[in-house]
């Protein structure tokens, strides 16, 4: 064969392979509101960054008919390009053949790109859009799986990892994403579970549809396993290539630093203003987090579940950080399960990669009740007091307001090796609310009152006395738990000033196998 028609036929076999399963399943996909695995790509990485791997690889099964039944590429495309002009591993399941199935060969092609990745410490994507283990080929399916979970807990903590998911992902495929640092589902077009709604009809008798057991809404708001609800494909890539600007390609490198013309001395009047004068009142932290950060931007992850926290990502003079803030708009900033497990996650991740962490306070302490109690609550809220207690990335804390109880603790404290840790003028520290701590100092006397109102004006009257003693920064700044009590309308140069004193920080964890988070 003359080189021109060898060329030719590496021609028609690419041009095959980017076919997938072919133009009428693509066309399915498009009318389903879908982009193809290559699209999905394409809109990913910069333009004509993509390198791709394993075009050629077909499946080896012979069985059920699969014989001679091949696609090039078997229903992934995997390989690398740039975003940004900074290098990511990338795969991308094809639902045109055979679902997006997983097969052995395809599970190879996976566990390539997290290799590759893991060896030169690069970012990894995946795109998921499929129908699970590839039923014909059985339990070749399900090692390929676990093959992937592995390189996935290899890669936790050392690389970032990503999962988007565009379409379905069901049964084991689920812990894949779930095993990655972020998650992010489309609106109606996606949804994940463990069981599908025919199993969950025979087991346990519930009528559900795909959307009501794991649609978008159901894991951004109720399960939480989603940090990313986007309206559509575009909306989510774009989101997949925000939040990879706050992180460092690896765990040995820092954040990139975005040179920023936002002065870093601004002042805020408005922050003067933000805390009602009446300490029962809400107000929305996030126009706190807002007045603060570079551009007023913060990209807010898991912003519909447990909204009595929130967290994310936003920069001050161009460094990455995490904020983590009580949320007093939503069951007053309470930390409750939910709360705590959420916040710690995001506290971890931010630790594994050199992001430096700003919390903002207010919090009235633990959420009591039955409920939380049976639920661990107790386990769950020491998640966040070990999350932040191991963190060893800069730690500044801001206490706003309220700083009640074990919460104060928790909420990135000067105990816990917060590094500086300031308090607006506005701030009330102490064990409990002065309501609850009457009540108990003062049990006896007060169930010896016989007149309501005489018994009123005493708790009235003792109430004051202890928020004058208590309901103000100053007696924790006098033992040096809080560095300084700071003019509100100054936090965004305080802060940025303690970040920039922090840049050479280095803490660490005494030598063990491992932890032993309370999980
Ligand atoms: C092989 C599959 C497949 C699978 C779909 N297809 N799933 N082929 N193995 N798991 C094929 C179909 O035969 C069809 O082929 C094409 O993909 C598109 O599927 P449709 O059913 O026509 O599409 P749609 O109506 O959109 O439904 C998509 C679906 C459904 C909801 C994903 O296909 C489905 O329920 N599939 C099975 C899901 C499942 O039970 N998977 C196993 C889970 S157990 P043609 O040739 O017609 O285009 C599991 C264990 C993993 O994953 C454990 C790891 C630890």
């Amino acid at each position: 064969m003359a080189i021109e028609d060898k060329i030719q036929e590496l021609m028609d076999m690419r041009d095959k392979a980017r076919l997938g399963g072919g133009e009428k399943r693509i066309e399915s996909q498009h009318k389903k509101g879908k982009n193809t695995a290559r699209e999905r790509i394409e809109m990913l990485l910069d333009e004509g960054s993509f390198e791709e791997f394993d075009m050629f690889v077909s499946h080896r099964c012979i069985d059920f008919g699969l014989k001679g039944q091949d696609y090039l590429s078997d229903g992934v495309v995997t390989g690398y390009g740039t975003i940004d002009g900074r290098l990511v591993y990338v795969f991308s399941q094809d639902f045109t053949v055979f679902g997006g199935s997983l097969s052995e060969m395809y599970a190879m092609k996976i566990c390539k790109v997290l290799d590759k990745a893991m060896k030169v410490g690069a970012p990894v994507i995946g795109i998921n859009d499929s129908g699970g283990a590839r039923i014909q080929e059985g339990v070749k399916s399900l090692g390929g799986y676990a093959e992937i979970f592995q390189r996935n807990i290899m890669a936790s903590g050392v690389v970032p990892q990503i999962s988007a998911i565009f379409g379905p992902c069901a049964g084991g495929a689920v812990y894949s994403p779930a095993l990655t640092d972020f998650t992010i589902m489309t609106k109606d077009t996606s949804y994940m579970f463990v069981t599908g709604p025919k199993v969950v009809k025979t087991v346990t008798g519930e009528t559900v549809t795909d959307e009501q057991l794991g649609g978008a809404m159901v894991h951004g708001s109720k399960s939480g396993v989603t940090h990313f609800v986007a309206d559509d494909e575009q909306e989510g890539i774009l989101l997949i290539r925000k939040i990879l600007s706050y992180m460092p390609q690896n765990n040995l490198e820092d954040p990139p630093i975005i040179p920023c013309d936002d002065p870093i001395e601004r002042i805020e009047d408005a922050l003067n203003e933000v805390i009602p004068s009446d300490p029962s009142k809400p107000y929305d932290v996030r126009d706190v987090i807002h007045l603060i950060t570079d551009y007023n931007e913060f990209v807010e992850v898991q912003r519909h579940y447990a909204p009595n926290i929130i967290i994310g990502f936003a920069r001050f003079n161009g460094q990455s950080v995490g904020i983590v803030a009580n949320q007093p708009k939503y069951l007053a900033g309470v930390l409750d399960i939910n709360s705590s497990r959420k916040a710690a996650r995001f506290v971890r991740f931010c630790d594994a990669f050199n992001i430096p962490i700003v919390t903002l306070v207010d919090v009235p302490g633990f959420l009591p009740g039955t409920a939380q109690e049976y639920g661990g609550i107790i386990i769950h809220g020491a998640k966040l007091l070990y999350a932040y207690g191991e963190a060893t990335v800069p730690k500044i804390t801001v206490i706003l307001r309220k700083a009640y109880g074990g919460a104060y603790d928790v909420m990135g404290s000067k105990h816990l090796r917060g590094d500086i840790n300031y308090a607006w003028p506005t701030a009330e520290i102490a064990v409990m609310g002065p309501r609850g701590a009457i009540e108990i100092l003062h049990n006896k006397e007060l169930s010896e009152f016989t007149d309501e109102k005489e018994r009123a004006d005493f708790l009235n009257k003792k109430e004051d006395e202890y928020r004058n003693k208590f309901a103000s920064p100053y007696v924790a700044a006098k033992y040096g738990f809080i560095d300084d009590v700071i003019e509100p309308r100054n936090t965004r140069f305080r802060i940025i000033r303690a970040l920039q004193s922090l840049a050479t920080k280095k803490d660490a964890m005494p030598p063990k196998k491992h932890d032993n988070l309370p999980l």
